[in-house]
């Protein structure tokens, strides 16, 4: 038996979609800038798709979507493209629980001398908006906070931050890649300006992603040429994946209601169970969390023998998929700085363990999951800390 548990990750495309590309090779391969009958049948493709994107987050104007390779391009592109607005750097906020598709491109301004704020989160990974409120300056041109922390689950407060941000006249982006398809999205009623999603954590396919900018919002292009996605992103679309895509939102907030109960239900049947396990810790936030997800660490884990690294090798090979939020580094294991910025000292942090259930999820594969845990855990512990069910 295999069980995936790593959709946050990526989740397998959909087979609407893997169809409705499949359509769009063989029958719409036109370049959709051209003016020929082939160009504007494939134009009528891409644009179909990004009203079925639109509407996934309640966007109410279509154009306000722009195509990208995924979400670390979204996220760039609102990085830099509002940084590239200014000629002399000034001063952004992030948090200090970004994904790295946001950490990086502001950690490049930082040394490009811009001044940058990262926001302190609390033990459960939030951060505290009056924080933003002080951190404010009058050289701020954007603030930046993670819609859905993809290593702890934990939810921030974005409506709040945009209050905040558009008080004081800054942009708010925010990255949304966790959140879009698991929790509805309303750009029309967020006070956001630009946010990020991407297709493969939507059933979509690999390589595809969009930025919602609102309208009236400026940006510099990270790429220029020959002007595609109102000037913003240059290339020739890849229309066969953005159909695939569109497929995906338009399925996904179908099923979002639905499949957002059944995720969460099966999220905390498998918290229940493992929650008895000693020196196991749940990590994040079990108020506001990403529906899909679960997230520990282990408290006693040493980076040599256990760490969240060994607890997913040893589940590799008892065929179940899941994650550590340690990162790797030419063969050295670091702490997650994720764990590291909500307080856990570093032991904790280098036995970070997520589970992220999807749609083939089942309860049996919650229950055969927790069971195999335990016994790993059991095997592998230092001390006999487990109680066996
Ligand atoms: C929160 C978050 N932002 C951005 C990304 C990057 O998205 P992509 O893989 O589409 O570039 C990911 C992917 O793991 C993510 O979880």
């Amino acid at each position: 038996m295999q069980i995936y548990l790593d959709y946050s990750a990526t989740a397998p495309t959909r087979s609407e979609a893997i169809a409705a590309m499949q359509g769009v090779f063989t029958q719409q391969w036109g370049n959709p800038s051209s003016l020929h009958e082939w160009g504007q049948r494939t134009a009528t493709v891409m644009e179909q798709a990004r009203m079925q994107v639109a509407s996934l987050m309640n966007a109410p104007d279509p154009e306000s979507i722009i195509f990208t390779s995924g979400g670390t391009e979204a996220d760039n592109l609102a990085i830099m493209g509002v940084a590239h607005l200014y000629a002399k750097p000034q001063h952004i906020i992030i948090s200090n629980v970004e994904h790295s598709a946001v950490a990086e491109p502001v950690r490049l301004l930082e040394l490009w001398g811009w001044q940058v704020t990262r926001l302190r989160v609390d033990a459960k990974g939030r951060v505290d908006p009056q924080d933003l409120k002080v951190a404010l300056q009058d050289n701020t041109v954007l603030v930046s906070v993670i819609y859905g922390q993809s290593e702890v689950g934990t939810l921030q407060p974005i409506e709040e931050f945009g209050k905040i941000a558009r008080s004081a006249g800054v942009l708010f982006h925010t990255d949304a890649v966790q959140v879009a398809g698991r929790l509805p999205i309303d750009v029309k009623n967020l006070p956001v300006d630009l946010l990020s999603i991407s297709s493969h954590k939507i059933y979509g396919p690999q390589g595809a992603g969009a930025l919602y900018v609102r309208p009236g919002v400026e940006l510099v292009p990270l790429l220029s040429g020959g002007g595609q996605e109102k000037r913003l992103r240059s290339g020739t679309q890849a229309v066969p994946i953005l159909a695939g895509f569109g497929i995906a939102a338009e399925l996904a907030a179908q099923e979002l209601l639905t499949e957002t109960q059944r995720l969460m239900k099966l999220r905390d049947r498998l918290f229940s169970q493992l929650s008895d396990i000693p020196g196991l810790l749940p990590t994040g936030d079990c108020t506001h969390r990403l529906p899909h997800h679960v997230s520990f660490c282990l408290e006693y884990a040493d980076g040599e023998k256990l760490s969240g690294k060994t607890l997913v090798r040893q589940m590799n090979l008892a065929g179940i998929g899941i994650s550590a939020g340690a990162a790797c580094h030419s063969g050295k294991l670091s702490p997650s700085p994720i764990l590291l910025a909500m307080g856990y000292p570093e032991n904790a942090a280098l036995g970070a363990i997520r589970m992220t259930l999807g749609r083939e999820t089942t309860e049996a594969d919650v229950d055969w999951v927790a069971m195999v845990f335990r016994q790993v855990l059991q095997r592998l512990s230092p001390v006999k800390l487990v109680v066996s069910h």
